[in-house]
């Protein structure tokens, strides 16, 4: 995911999201309203979640907040549009890899919080481990991030086809880890144990996103689909094309938009969000 352009025009599910999860849980985190207040925000991509729904539930405008995120494109467009703020860092971070030298340059921090992005990384265990390392004894964090999504069923049927299967060769990476699984809070809550949480709390929630219209589907697809670097402009209007027809043919619930020109669709996802203390 390297469009922080197109992400920033696509996200209403992901900002509708974060702004509810802030609203509802916000007020956990044991803020304690110095200065010094350090908050990491993981997979922070453009940057604009991280600036309006989390800094704003701080006690403190002035805290010390690092955005992260493993792609290069999505720090450089951060840290260039929200330049005027002094507190807040941007760095690259891959939370699902070795992180040694990154807690040597920033240390360990109070709060750590991540939307939208946990479901992206292949090796769970390493990456609630480095979350784990990265708070300090008492610190708390607040992760949300997809157990299952309908997206995911459609990449992997793409990837059956003769037509997208050499672009979607390793399609298992970028499907969430909890998709085809029976009981994800007790395998997140097995993975939390394991790497020394032992105050946490899951909550795994149905939820509904309505796309109004084709092309605003195809935005929200395109702005985060892993598989575009590796196709020409023309075949990635053709890979969205045929998503759609994928869409089209399954069971989601799909409906006229109001001006009767258009579809809207009903996307069911499952959402997940962690609260623990170190
Ligand atoms: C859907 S975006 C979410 C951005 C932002 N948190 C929001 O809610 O709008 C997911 C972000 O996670 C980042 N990401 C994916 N894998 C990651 C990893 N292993 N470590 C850190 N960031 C990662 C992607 O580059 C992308 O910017």
């Amino acid at each position: 995911m390297n469009k922080p352009n197109l992400y920033l025009r696509s996200n209403g599910l992901q900002r509708r999201d974060a702004e509810e999860i802030m609203n509802k849980y916000g007020q956990q985190l044991q803020w304690k309203g110095d200065a010094k207040e350090s908050l990491l925000d993981i997979g922070c991509g453009s940057g604009d979640v991280l600036i309006d729904f989390v800094i704003p539930a701080m006690p403190r405008a002035d805290a010390q907040i690092l955005g992260t995120d493993v792609s290069e494109h999505m720090v450089r467009f951060a840290r260039k549009a929200h330049s005027s703020r002094k507190n807040v860092f941007f760095d690259t971070l891959d939370i699902g890899a070795e992180i040694n030298y990154f807690l040597d340059k920033w240390g360990q921090f109070d709060h750590i919080t991540s939307f939208y992005c946990l479901h992206w990384v292949r090796y769970q265990n390493l990456a609630f481990s480095n979350i784990f390392s990265l708070l300090k004894t008492g610190g708390d964090c607040l992760l949300a991030f997809l157990a299952r999504n309908p997206i995911f069923d459609i990449y992997g049927q793409l990837s059956r086809s003769s037509k997208w299967t050499k672009y979607l060769t390793d399609v298992d990476k970028y499907i969430s880890p909890y998709q085809y699984c029976e009981n994800p809070a007790a395998e997140i809550g097995e993975i939390l144990s394991s790497v020394g949480f032992s105050e946490y709390k899951i909550q795994i929630t149905d939820k509904i996103y309505v796309y109004e219209g084709i092309e605003s589907l195809k935005k929200a697809v395109q702005a985060v689909n892993p598989f575009s670097e590796r196709m020409t402009r023309n075949l990635q209007e053709d890979f969205l094309n045929d998503y759609i027809g994928v869409v089209q043919g399954m069971s989601l619930s799909q409906d006229y938009c109001e001006n009767g020109n258009d579809y809207k669709f009903i996307t069911p996802y499952k959402l997940v969000v962690v609260y623990a203390v170190k």
